[in-house]
């Protein structure tokens, strides 16, 4: 595993390894605001020897919650919350970025911050994704048709105000949550997305949305902006035929080698994030890595999405930046350390505790899996 233990410049920072935590929606936060238990959870994981920290999903502005306990980055007091967990992330030994997401139309219009926000569900088109899973709300509703989202630049410049924030709190770096089937992605993909303006329709117009807010976010944070796509698509109602899928995403990669980005996360095809609708399986299978990598010559790619250490080893010794586990991070606090010293991944996953629970203390299954022994 010595690959994944070579340090790594990325952008303006430098990680300590190949080892990345991805963005993990675990809803534990106090509303919007992060909190004590929250800071717990990351500051385990730092110490546990994760380089590259990547905040769960962080919206960007009170209009579209999928989960009640998802945290901002919109106001002051998020800021303020945010700057301690990630001074202490940094005195563990990690780096942090924050993941920027917004739902776009998989949000619902009786969650109580989409209420509060006093907006529609926006999307790029007025297109209910399939599916739906508001647990949390009567009935477990499904996702709704949204409202055409009439100028797009409110939004970009919202993500702008959040990668501000996200400097002022002290982040790293910032991702822009392109993948899974919320914003951008629904930008991108024409499925979701049948504007007619210069937002919709061509693959240049349906890649704008991308690109002219990765621009924003760089003129605030430099060198220290990533995306994460995943262009096989399936999870929240996402996919394009093959031959549109590569034409899709390898014009925007062309265009985000320009850019001059730390890294994109490719997000590759899984089983289990392909759902079927109406008797039809969602995704466009591929491999994601062998199809884009061409495209990236210069940005550093990290890969996401059931990745096993064999695999990771051999990536990073071929040339892939760093890797991004996602489950195991949730189960193994002292991930980076049990890599490191060959210790077993056997940790047994709370999977109902996952996203918590209403009734349940937030620290089960969050802050109380076990370290190995030393
Ligand atoms: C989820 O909360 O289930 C979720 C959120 C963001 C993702 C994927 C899944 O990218």
């Amino acid at each position: 595993m010595s690959a994944l233990f070579t340090p790594l410049k990325l952008g303006s920072v430098t990680i300590q390894n190949r080892i990345g935590m991805s963005a993990l929606t675990r809803n534990r936060s106090s509303d919007t605001v992060p909190n004590e238990i929250m800071q717990k959870y990351y500051v385990q994981r730092a110490a546990g020897g994760i380089g590259l920290i990547v905040s769960e999903g962080v919206l960007i502005t009170r209009q579209g919650t999928e989960w009640p306990q998802a945290p901002g980055i919109w106001d002051k007091s998020q800021v303020a919350a945010w700057k301690t967990i990630i001074d202490a992330v940094h005195e563990a030994g990690s780096k942090i970025y924050c993941q920027l997401w917004h739902l776009g139309r998989v949000s619902h219009p009786q969650a109580p911050e989409q209420i509060a926000a006093g907006v529609p569900v926006y999307a790029p088109s007025a297109i209910s994704a399939r599916g739906g899973k508001f647990r949390f709300l009567p009935g477990s509703p499904g996702y709704v048709t949204p409202t055409e989202l009439p100028d797009p630049t409110v939004i970009i410049a919202q993500f702008k105000q959040a990668a501000v924030n996200a400097k002022e709190a002290g982040f790293d770096g910032v991702e822009l949550h392109g993948a899974n089937g919320y914003l951008v992605h629904q930008f991108l993909d024409s499925t979701s997305n049948k504007r007619t303006d210069k937002w919709g329709g061509s693959i240049e117009n349906r890649a704008r949305f991308a690109l002219e807010t990765l621009k924003v976010l760089i003129e605030v944070y430099g060198p220290d902006v990533a995306i994460k796509l995943s262009p096989a698509g399936g999870y929240n109602d996402m996919g394009m035929p093959l031959e549109e899928t590569i034409e899709t995403y390898g014009y925007l990669l062309r265009e985000v080698e320009k850019l001059g980005l730390s890294y994109v996360a490719l997000v590759r095809y899984s089983d289990v994030q392909n759902p079927e609708y109406d008797g039809v399986k969602r995704s466009t299978k591929h491999d994601v890595v062998a199809t884009f990598r061409p495209f990236l010559t210069k940005t550093p790619i990290f890969v996401n999405a059931g990745v096993t250490l064999a695999e990771a080893d051999e990536m990073v010794s071929n040339g892939i930046a760093g890797v991004f586990f996602g489950f195991n991070s949730i189960v193994h606090p002292d991930l980076g350390k049990r890599i490191q010293n060959g210790k077993a991944l056997d940790n047994v996953p709370n999977i109902q505790l996952f996203y918590g629970h209403p009734d349940v203390d937030p620290a089960i299954g969050y802050v109380d899996y076990p370290e190995a022994v030393y």
